[in-house]
């Protein structure tokens, strides 16, 4: 059984950008979730009413890796639809998860409305004891004009090879980290009880 399987939505790049270098970081496979309708109105509503979209993920083939990382966006402070789904079936097929968001929102605004802390608690509560380590990647870090996301913003910031800076550099490694630690950890749990 191969050890990590990444699992991402994206819309503008952010979060594949993030899963990509994940992938590299922590030598594994990705994949894209396709949800089976893929308009922002649409997925936006199912959100909000809390209902998970079906996507081109199968349980089957999550069950050939032994954890699972989800990364996708935070769309309105809410836990999206493609998301929900995929961890729904990480906790069908009883898979440890390590769940990350990308956002515009800053750390200092993370609990607010519109900040990330909500929907990582989200993933924690529906993951139960599935959700190991989560995570957040916002666009401010590489942001210049250091305004927080509010519904009136338009323009979308990208995490580009060219702003990929020092900040979010350290943050994917101690992700990363984190991910991988929490594999020793269990070899050590597992270890003590012999
Ligand atoms: C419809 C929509 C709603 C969004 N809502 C939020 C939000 O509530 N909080 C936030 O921090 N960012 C919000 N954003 C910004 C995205 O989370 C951010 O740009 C993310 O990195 C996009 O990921 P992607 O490029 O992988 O699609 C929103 C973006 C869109 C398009």
């Amino acid at each position: 059984m191969k050890k990590y399987l990444i699992l991402y939505y994206s819309k503008t790049g952010n979060s594949k950008f993030i899963a990509e270098k994940l992938s590299k970081e922590l030598g594994c496979d990705s994949k894209k979730i396709i949800p089976v309708i893929d308009s922002l109105a649409v997925l936006f509503l199912l959100s909000l009413m809390k209902t998970g979209i079906p996507t081109n993920i199968s349980k089957k083939e999550i069950e050939n890796y032994s954890e699972v990382i989800i990364v996708g966006p935070v769309w309105g402070g809410l836990l999206i639809s493609p998301l929900r789904n995929t961890l729904k079936k990480c906790i069908r097929a009883s898979k440890n998860i390590h769940f990350a968001v990308t956002c515009e929102t800053k750390d200092e605004e993370k609990n607010n409305k519109y900040g990330y802390a909500k929907v990582l608690n989200k993933a924690k509560g529906l993951g139960a004891k599935f959700v190991q380590t989560t995570e957040a990647f916002s666009t401010s870090l590489v942001n210049v004009d250091n305004k927080a996301w509010s519904p009136k913003r338009s323009e979308k910031i990208k995490i580009t090879e060219e702003n990929f800076n020092a900040v979010l550099k350290s943050r994917l490694s101690d992700f990363a980290i984190k991910i991988k630690s929490f594999e020793e950890q269990q070899i050590n749990f597992s270890g003590n009880k012999h």
